[in-house]
């Protein structure tokens, strides 16, 4: 159903040099309608949805109706981030909900090719995330079905954690193994002082949780956020 609008999404953000991704996990839901106009407005190019089960991690947030409730008041990309255990009984119904980008953790599961050639089937954009602790290596065999790469500058699981620098290195390296399609994006810790850095060494999606909602306008945060990519 959301074929079309998919594929021009995940050519979109191809096409950027850098995007700054709101994460919604800080923004007041009470308001969700409001709060995507308000980002909308601040020029955002896609929403980045962090979806944890209190498995995987020890935080528990939403799951598909925010995904759907997002769906239907906005055009914009959706990226969703699933921190969830054996993500592959649940993509399905991501994918349903309108995600256009399901990213799953290589920690969370035996075998990544399968969920992500199961995201791929669906049509959606495949990505696969990694915590600071797991290593390229690890995931190499699954890089060619990738749409997108996250790599975490922060353990999973919570907003407002301090940027690992160690992500710095492995975008580097992931920018030399990845064909120029694959989206290289990363998450934690992004703020004013650690952005540059991580569009330098090569992410084109940088999420941004706390360094937008705690400021008091998003516009002025965005802007000064891409100003510095
Ligand atoms: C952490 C989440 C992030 C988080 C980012 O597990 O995946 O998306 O919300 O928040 P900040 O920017 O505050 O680190
Ligand atoms: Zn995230």
């Amino acid at each position: 159903m959301f074929l079309m609008s998919r594929r021009r999404h995940l050519a979109e953000l191809r096409q950027a040099p850098a995007a700054v991704l709101p994460s919604l996990l800080l923004c007041d839901f009470g308001n969700l309608e409001r709060e995507i106009r308000r980002l909308e407005s601040a020029g955002v190019r896609a929403l980045h949805l962090d979806v944890m089960d209190g498995q995987f991690v020890p935080n528990l947030t939403y799951g598909m109706p925010i995904v759907e409730a997002c769906r239907r008041v906005t055009d914009l990309p959706l990226d969703v981030h699933l921190m969830i255990k054996e993500p592959q009984n649940y993509v399905k119904q991501f994918c349903d909900a309108g995600a256009d980008i399901i990213t799953i953790h290589a920690e969370a599961v035996d075998s990544p090719i399968d969920v992500l050639s199961q995201i791929r089937e669906l049509d959606c954009g495949a990505g696969l995330a990694i915590n600071p602790g797991t290593t390229i290596e690890s995931i190499k065999n699954s890089l060619s079905l990738c749409d997108l790469v996250l790599v975490m500058s922060v353990n999973a699981g919570f907003g407002g954690q301090s940027f690992q620098p160690i992500a710095l290195n492995k975008l580097r390296e992931l920018r030399k193994l990845v064909s120029k399609e694959t989206l290289l994006e990363v998450d934690g810790g992004v703020n004013k002082k650690t952005i540059r850095d991580c569009q330098t060494a090569g992410a084109q999606l940088l999420v941004v949780g706390s360094a937008i909602f705690r400021e008091p306008n998003y516009s002025d945060a965005v802007q000064q956020l891409t100003e510095l990519t």
